[in-house]
């Protein structure tokens, strides 16, 4: 088979693949804001973060903290703190909350993760202030 007719099928797959892994990552996360989240800072925030920080989490004193899909809600000046407070707990490694993770140690933020979360909060919070 000449090379030409390889080339269009392979090229359809690897659209589908593209199609498919970008919707997979839309339709997975419901973090929301007026703030770049780029998807391996936003995956990070959805395995780890999202299930006590959103709308419809059970605890209350979580919720005030921070809303991670309602941070679209937030002024400018309430999202750079937001991304102050991030990076610090990001930085020092205090969330997941230490009881949590003796149920789920697998949710314990990563040195990389901590990194990526404190790298991104700190950028992204400057990049604001400019
Ligand atoms: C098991 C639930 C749970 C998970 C998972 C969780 N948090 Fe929290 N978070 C809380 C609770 C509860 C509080 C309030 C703590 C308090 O008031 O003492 C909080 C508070 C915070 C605060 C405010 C801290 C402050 O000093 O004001 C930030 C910021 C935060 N969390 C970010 C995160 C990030 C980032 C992640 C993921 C890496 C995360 N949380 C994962 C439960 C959680």
């Amino acid at each position: 088979m000449k090379t030409r007719n390889l080339l269009f099928p392979i090229a359809l797959i690897a659209i589908a693949v593209i199609f498919q892994s970008s919707i997979l990552i839309d339709g997975n996360s419901k973090i929301t804001g007026d703030v770049n989240i780029p998807e391996d800072v936003k995956s990070v925030l959805d395995n780890k973060c999202y299930g006590c920080h959103n709308m419809e989490a059970k605890s209350d004193k979580s919720k005030d903290k921070l809303l991670l899909d309602k941070l679209g809600d937030l002024s400018k000046a309430k999202l750079i703190a937001k991304l102050g407070d991030i990076g610090e707990v990001a930085g020092e490694g205090s969330m997941p909350p230490e009881k949590f993770l003796e149920q789920k140690p697998e949710k314990k933020l990563t040195e990389d993760e901590q990194k990526l979360l404190v790298d991104w909060a700190e950028k992204t919070a400057d990049e604001m202030l400019n």
